[in-house]
């Protein structure tokens, strides 16, 4: 028990904040949420409403809450990439410590401004990388960390975005193109796995990235003869296609509801009625996937080195039956190798041993699921990010987790110069212009 929660005000009351917020519901004695800003009305009075903020605690931006002065202990701030540095440079001058969504920058340029107010200021920025708090991961980074691999030497991720997570975020939602949403397919939705990378190398520099990737298949030379353009409005294949909005998110009505459902987010329930009638309207989530205004990539690999002569690979593909997270981590003393969604990793090593060759331990997490119900999600690591910034705030020893913003510099450098590469078709070397 604390005898003081400690407060934050939080910025953008979109989905993640709502998420992180969740934490004062859950341990009222360690954080209580006292003010908000977010220019939607209804996001801006129902996120107040359900903390109990008082009216002359609400404000329309960051930048007008920010002139408030400092009130409570630390910001949130859960606005959309875009807005990460324009709205936290505000929130640092005026005193808060911040708790920031990925990617905390949209570009090396806003990556050192942001930097430069956090540590003109002296504050924390701690930023949202939620896989490092998932158990899978923090038990692989600290059988790393006590040596049962020895130095590693390479670092291999894939990422397998699944057919429905691809359609409904890349293709049809938010993170669609980048003069939209400010990032690249890599930055929204690689940045964990690159900043995974980083971690696993114990923060050993990257030096030189080279990359590829294209959009190949979400893509109007790509859509069925006879396609329309939205699905339950002139489809005449819409019951053979796997992509039918009717298929993902009428027969699956709760799944991704937070992107699909949220131009009906005003209607306390909406109906099945509701929803088929808002995919027949406007609502983006009805178009075809292959008529989209998207330009990010839907599939992306890269190579990297580091300062001690380490690689590592990172391949993300969108489009999969089935969503999965791997990593493969080699060292001079051993292996692991595991998959997120199995909460389960192998650490082998060598046994020279006549009839054996490799010794194996297993270690089988099985916890999968989350903390809090939905609202922890990430394999569990949403809220335990929330309680470990909460005890790096009040002083204490910060965790093998712990992912402050200087922690983040080279896992978003290493995004910023592999789109470079990607986009220049040649090998980008990394410089930190420390
Ligand atoms: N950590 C993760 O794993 C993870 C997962 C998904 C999304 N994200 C990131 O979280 C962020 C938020 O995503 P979301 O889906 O919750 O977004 P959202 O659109 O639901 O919420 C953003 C909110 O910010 C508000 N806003 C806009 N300008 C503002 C300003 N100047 N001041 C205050 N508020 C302002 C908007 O009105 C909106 O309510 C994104 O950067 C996204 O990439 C992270």
């Amino acid at each position: 028990m604390f005898a003081n929660p400690l407060t934050a005000v939080v910025v953008g009351a979109g989905h993640r904040a709502v998420v992180y917020s969740s934490y004062a519901h859950w341990h009222p004695d360690e954080l209580r949420i006292v003010g908000v800003a977010d220019p939607d009305d209804f996001r801006r009075s129902q996120f107040a409403e359900s903390h109990d903020i008082p009216p002359e605690r609400r404000y329309r931006t960051a930048e007008e809450l920010a002139a408030a002065g400092p009130f409570a202990d630390f910001a949130i701030n859960g606005t959309m990439d875009p807005q990460h540095v324009p709205t936290s440079l505000p929130l640092l001058d005026a005193g808060y410590h911040l708790l920031l969504e990925k990617p905390f920058a949209t570009s090396e340029g806003e990556l050192w401004q942001l930097v430069d107010a956090a540590r003109r200021n002296e504050r924390t920025v701690g930023i949202c990388h939620v896989l490092r708090f998932a158990p899978f991961y923090a038990a692989v980074r600290a059988r790393v960390a006590e040596g049962a691999i020895g130095q590693v030497l390479n670092v291999q991720t894939v990422e397998h975005v699944s057919y429905h997570h691809m359609a409904v975020a890349f293709v049809r939602g938010k993170w669609n193109r980048v003069d939209r949403c400010g990032s690249t397919m890599l930055m929204s939705k690689c940045c964990h796995d690159l900043d995974l990378i980083v971690w696993m190398k114990s923060g050993v520099r990257p030096t030189a990235v080279a990359s590829f990737g294209d959009l190949t298949y979400f893509c109007p030379e790509r859509a069925p003869e006879n396609a329309g353009t939205r699905c339950l409005v002139d489809c005449p294949i819409e019951a053979e296609c796997l992509y039918s909005a009717r298929k993902h998110y009428i027969d699956h009505p709760n799944r991704w509801a937070f992107y699909v459902w949220q131009p009906l987010e005003h209607i306390p329930n909406p109906t099945i009625e509701d929803k088929i009638a808002s995919l027949q309207g406007d609502n983006p989530y009805g178009r075809c996937v292959w008529k989209c205004d998207n330009d990010v990539v839907d599939h992306q690999s890269l190579t990297v080195t580091f300062a001690d002569g380490a690689t590592a690979t990172h391949d993300m593909v969108g489009g999969a039956a089935k969503p999965s997270r791997s990593i493969h981590l080699l060292g001079t003393e051993g292996e692991i190798q595991g998959n997120f969604e199995d909460s389960r990793f192998v650490i082998r090593h060598i046994d020279p041993r006549p009839g054996h060759e490799t010794a194996e331990e297993v270690v089988d997490l099985k916890i999968g699921g989350d903390m809090h119900g939905a609202a922890g999600g990430h394999g569990g690591g949403d809220l335990r990010l929330v309680g470990d910034f909460l005890r790096v705030v009040r002083g204490e020893e910060p965790s093998l987790s712990t992912t402050t913003l200087d922690d983040s510099i080279y896992g978003h450098l290493l995004g910023f110069c592999a789109d470079r590469s990607r986009e220049e078709g040649r090998i980008v070397e990394i410089r930190t212009a420390e």
